[in-house]
């Protein structure tokens, strides 16, 4: 079996170079050693690129990243248009921001065509085909249209929403009717997976039985499997990362003083204005924070082209100038706001030398900043994670600090009690957390959904129920499949 992940985002993994977005972070080093070939898009357009996709191909790792231009009259509609103007802000429960022509939907449609013709280089009997995240929700059924018969398996990274606001996104029943084409899908949480099959059964008029979907695709398969990280990996990075120039000048800045890291794309997703707002309010309401206490919020500017995205950056910097006029002396400003990315080995040392980490989102798949910050804590003096109960790593982070986003003063509130908390206590909530991170790495995450996904060629091929081995699956029942259609 040869592995083919698919993804629009890739990683190269210069280890000192910044790296944007989790899911590329987090597949580099599990697509590196297992030697699968990665495929995405070079982050480059071409005209008539629809025609004959060519992937280049180069090494990486014991496998393979094959990158290509994308057809330049789709990209717009396909990336800024639907994907992240129609798709995202459904999937983060933000109907309200959700624009996309026609024009938008029928480029979204054909850039996954295109990845379909692409993929045909890769396409051996023994084969199995990974598709990752909500750029490419109808690449399977691209896949079948071109004879693809191999185990088709789609991960999604965000959250599903629930079936209301599913149905404010155009064509969502041809979509999600395309998806079916996949044998597995996978979510993070079971409230996404939950979603998921209530909007089935609710607009498809599908039957669910033990997480297996029937529809004229044959049996799709539908469970649970939560990213994880490398913790004890992401540690050593940490405690290596002390010495590094970014992170010592960082701790000598400080001047005995307390500090609060929040590291985001900036997007409406991830709560900054609520929480600049929360910082604000704290200062205010603990005055005797202020000079002792100070927060260093990251901020990678993303999908610029994007009215929500330029409003929410001009917000930010508004926001942030303001707080800082209210609350700062001549030699103390309260909030370092950057807008620019860090290596994963710079991130974790910054990490290690905030003493509470900040993770607030609105609604998010999972978070892997959380899991990091955790990772990067040193065992005998670890810091504070003040979480959103709407991040999908609410579910196994539950020692942390849970907030919720929407409540300022709540907010406001918690992270004064994180920076007071006794190390004890820290040590308590620490400890657990890390046993957590421990009991679901991204290598489990990876081999899981692989097992998962090569156990649904099995299910094809004999009518016998074969023994399910993944823990993390939503009760799937490996029944008779129908025939895919081709
Ligand atoms: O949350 C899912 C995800 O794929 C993240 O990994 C990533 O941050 C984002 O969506 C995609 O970002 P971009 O548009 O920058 O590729």
């Amino acid at each position: 079996m040869e592995l083919v992940v698919v993804s629009n985002r890739v990683s190269r993994g210069k280890a000192n170079e910044p790296m944007t977005g989790g899911l590329a972070a987090a597949l580099l080093p599990v697509v590196e050693n297992s030697g699968a070939i990665w495929v995405g898009s070079s982050g480059r357009v071409r005209e008539g690129a629809q025609k004959e996709p060519f992937a280049e191909i180069e090494a990486l790792g014991a496998g393979a990243l094959a990158t290509l231009d994308l057809p330049s009259a789709h990209y717009g509609g396909y990336y800024e248009g639907f994907a992240n103007s129609a798709l995202w802000p459904a999937f983060h429960s933000r109907p309200d921001l959700i624009r996309a022509s026609e024009q938008d939907y029928l480029s979204y449609r054909e850039v996954n065509a295109f990845m379909a013709r692409a993929l045909v280089r890769f396409q051996r009997p023994n084969n199995v085909f990974w598709i990752q995240d909500y750029h490419f929700l109808s690449l399977g059924a691209e896949l079948r249209k071109l004879g693809f018969g191999q185990p088709l398996g789609f991960f999604l990274h965000t959250p599903w929403p629930d079936r209301g606001v599913m149905s404010g996104v155009p064509h969502h029943r041809h979509l999600v009717e395309a998806m079916l084409a996949y044998d597995l899908i996978g979510f993070q949480t079971k409230e996404d997976c939950d979603n998921f099959l209530g909007y089935l059964s609710f607009h498809l008029g599908l039957d669910i039985e033990h997480g297996v979907v029937r529809s004229r695709h044959g049996a799709t398969h539908v469970g649970v499997f939560p990213i994880g990280i490398d913790p004890d990996k992401f540690a050593q990075h940490a405690a290596r990362s002390v010495s590094h120039p970014d992170v010592s000048r960082l701790r000598r800045s400080l001047n005995g003083e307390k500090l609060a890291i929040g590291v985001d794309r900036l997007d409406y997703s991830k709560g900054l204005v609520n929480r600049i707002n929360a910082f604000d309010r704290m200062w205010q309401e603990y005055p005797a924070l202020a000079r002792s206490v100070s927060l260093l919020q990251i901020a990678n500017l993303s999908r610029g082209g994007i009215e929500a995205y330029g409003n929410l950056q001009n917000e930010l910097a508004r926001l942030v100038s303001e707080v800082n006029g209210r609350h700062g002396e001549v030699d103390w400003t309260p909030i370092r706001y950057l807008n620019k990315g860090f290596s994963q080995t710079v991130l974790a040392g910054l990490y290690r030398t905030a003493q509470v980490g900040v993770v607030t989102p609105l609604h998010d798949g999972m978070n892997l900043v959380a899991k990091e910050y955790v990772a990067a804590q040193s065992a005998a003096d670890p810091g504070v994670l003040v979480l959103s109960k709407f991040a999908g790593a609410a579910n196994e982070l539950d020692t942390a600090l849970l907030v919720n986003p929407h409540d300022i003063d709540g907010m406001a509130r918690t992270i004064a009690m994180a920076f007071a908390m006794p190390l004890t206590e820290r040590r308590m909530r620490w400890e657990a957390m890390m046993a957590r991170l421990r009991a679901g790495t991204i290598q489990q995450w990876f081999e899981g959904f692989v097992d998962a996904l090569e156990k649904t060629r099995a299910s094809q091929a004999s009518e016998d129920v074969p023994p399910l081995s993944a823990s993390n699956l939503h009760t799937l029942r490996w029944g008779k499949s129908g025939a895919r259609a081709s």
